[in-house]
């Protein structure tokens, strides 16, 4: 079948069978996730491995990887929108890499799509996130890591041992070189209660909790709130923002509570989908803080705190086969 696009880095080379073999982790940056690769490379997370991404005129992907025989591989790619095509790449680039005889293959993905598909609502769904975590195990990888899942329980679904470091301590550091006031969190649905307590606990601020009720994919009623917040700075955390539905509905409860205005907004996974950002501008928040699991738009108005160091960290220490508990893990 003739290819019609092509976007290589990768040479003849590397493409070859020439005896590069190196102790350093290799890192094959996904197609969703290359500046995030770049960036953990650069921080020593290890070295960048050749790789490209074809497109065949039918929409099919063929992702390309070099001689990564006895390697100790981290396919890094965050399954963010376009969700499933970002996953289907994944699958791909990880028997890829079985193929050409990595020793061992990590799949490192920041944002974990499907996540939220954790238990069926109405019989007739199916569960996504077991299906997804089946998946990678199935395509090759012997190890998951992600960023602050939407769910915990992905570790219970997944036949491979799963590494959950969060971003949480990244996005507190960031806040305190803000001028921006917090003086209680908002935990804006029940889910997103423990992402709380863990802010909370580095920052030492009490905790409100909003009881949401969601209709549709982008429309959320916020609908009891449980916490003092009048008169306070509010501080609203999500472990993703969407649509932005959660955080306008949960913005309105606090305003009709008497919180002050301009809520401070943080979230690890920015997916900003649609009007999110439209939504959300118009809150006027004092700052929206959130991390590059998955790629901005440059220029936009996020203050960006970046989980390269932290990925590079966790790198590091499983290529040494060393616990990663010191980064302040998931929990
Ligand atoms: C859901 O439980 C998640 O934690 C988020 O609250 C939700 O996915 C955000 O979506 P949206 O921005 O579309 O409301």
């Amino acid at each position: 079948m003739p290819r019609t696009t092509c976007t290589a880095s990768l040479d003849g080379d590397a493409l070859g069978s020439g005896n590069h073999k190196t102790m350093a982790p290799q890192i094959v940056a996904g197609s969703a996730s290359r500046p995030l690769a770049e960036l953990v490379a650069a921080e020593g997370g290890g070295e960048l491995a050749p790789s490209s991404l074809e497109r065949f005129p039918d929409g099919e992907l063929c992702p390309n990887v070099g001689d990564l025989r006895g390697e100790d591989v981290y396919v890094i790619q965050s399954t963010g929108p376009p969700v499933s095509e970002n996953l289907t790449e994944l699958l791909l680039l990880l028997d890829a890499c079985r193929r050409t005889g990595a020793r061992r293959i990590t799949a490192v993905v920041p944002y974990f799509g499907y996540a939220r598909q954790d238990r069926r609502s109405h019989a007739g769904e199916a569960i996504g996130a077991r299906v997804a975590t089946e998946a990678i195990a199935a395509a090759g990888a012997d190890r998951l890591v992600v960023i602050d899942p939407h769910t915990p329980n992905l570790e219970a679904m997944c036949p491979i041992p799963v590494e959950m470091l969060t971003a949480v301590p990244a996005i507190a550091h960031a806040l305190g070189f803000l001028a921006a006031p917090a003086q209680v969190i908002v935990a804006p649905d029940l889910g997103a209660i423990k992402l709380a307590e863990r802010f909370a606990a580095l920052l030492g601020l009490p905790i409100a909790i909003v009881r949401k009720v969601r209709t549709s994919g982008a429309v959320v009623r916020a609908e009891k709130l449980v916490g003092e917040v009048a008169r306070r700075n509010t501080f609203i955390v999500d472990d993703m923002i969407s649509t932005g539905a959660t955080i306008e509905a949960t913005a309105g409860l606090l305003l009709e509570n008497h919180a002050e205005p301009h809520p401070v907004v943080a979230t690890v996974h920015g997916l900003f989908v649609g009007q999110a950002m439209e939504r959300l501008d118009r809150l006027q928040p004092a700052a929206l803080l959130t991390t590059d699991t998955v790629v901005h738009a440059p220029g936009s108005a996020l203050h960006l705190c970046s989980v390269a160091r932290l990925l590079a960290d966790a790198i590091d220490r499983l290529h040494r086969e060393v616990s990663l508990d010191e980064l302040g893990p998931f929990a």
